[in-house]
């Protein structure tokens, strides 16, 4: 329960994940040290996991971050199975794999998961915040992004996957269908003002969080900031305020 300032700021640091998209270990271990303080997870993503090798997770984690290893798996069950394995005994505390990667995918991947003594939360990512509808139509996608986002969701949820990772234009009804056991993972996020780049389904950290994200992904407006410390300040100051302003309501 939120009751004070600093509890609420607390819990915004929780909920912030940075993502180190950089291209080597050295760039990533150079913002964790200037964001020390700002936020309690940073994602490890393809670009660094490629640079720096399965050794960043841990050597994050030794320095006592929570770590979201984004690789977003997506093969045949079997080898997805496999990956898990070996990404899940990494100390890594969330894995994605990719909900379009089917059924059979996503049960092998969660009963992989199962098998590990201290599994991370598996998340399956639904529709890439990069999509809007004319990029889905052009794979083949008719369904709305909203529509897409709710069918893969349910293929999770007849596994027991309870993690996702979608836009925050979604995540109220993915909500509506996890309840409150759903983590519910938003990229896309853009503070007022910010960039857009190539994320076309976006909101604000405020707005994530009233739309029900658990937590919140920021990749860009942080790591690309003039002050990556500062705009990380705000952003957990922003998270902090619609965090007291829900708490009261
Ligand atoms: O720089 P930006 O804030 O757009 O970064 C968003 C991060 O979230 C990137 O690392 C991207 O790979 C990741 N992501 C995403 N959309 C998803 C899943 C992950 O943007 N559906």
């Amino acid at each position: 329960m939120i009751r004070t300032d600093a509890q609420a700021l607390e819990q915004a640091r929780d909920r912030l994940i940075v993502a180190l998209d950089v291209p080597t270990e050295k760039a990533a271990l150079a913002l964790v040290s200037q964001l020390e303080g700002q936020c309690t997870w940073f994602k490890v993503g393809l670009e660094l996991f490629i640079a720096a090798g399965p050794s960043i997770v841990e050597k994050l984690v030794s320095l006592g971050y929570s770590v979201f290893l984004d690789l977003k798996l997506h093969d045949i069950p079997n080898t997805v199975a496999g990956a898990v394995r070996t990404a899940g005994s990494l100390g890594a505390r969330m894995l994605t794999i990719h909900a379009g990667g089917g059924p059979a995918m996503l049960l092998a991947a969660q009963d992989a998961a199962a098998t590990l003594a201290d599994p991370p939360q598996i998340l399956a990512v639904t529709v890439l915040t990069s999509m809007d509808q004319q990029q889905l139509a052009s794979v083949g996608v008719s369904h709305s992004a909203p529509d897409q986002v709710a069918l893969l969701a349910r293929l999770g949820l007849a596994v027991g996957i309870h993690g996702f990772v979608c836009s925050p234009q979604e995540v109220a009804r993915l909500r509506g269908m996890t309840g409150e056991a759903g983590v519910l993972v938003t990229p896309g996020i853009r503070p007022a003002g910010a960039a857009q780049g190539d994320q076309q389904r976006i909101a604000t950290p405020a707005e994530a969080l009233r739309l029900g994200a658990s937590y919140l992904v920021v990749g860009r407006p942080v790591t690309g900031a003039e002050n990556p410390a500062q705009t990380a300040a705000a952003i957990v100051h922003e998270m902090s305020t619609a965090l007291l302003h829900e708490a009261r309501t």
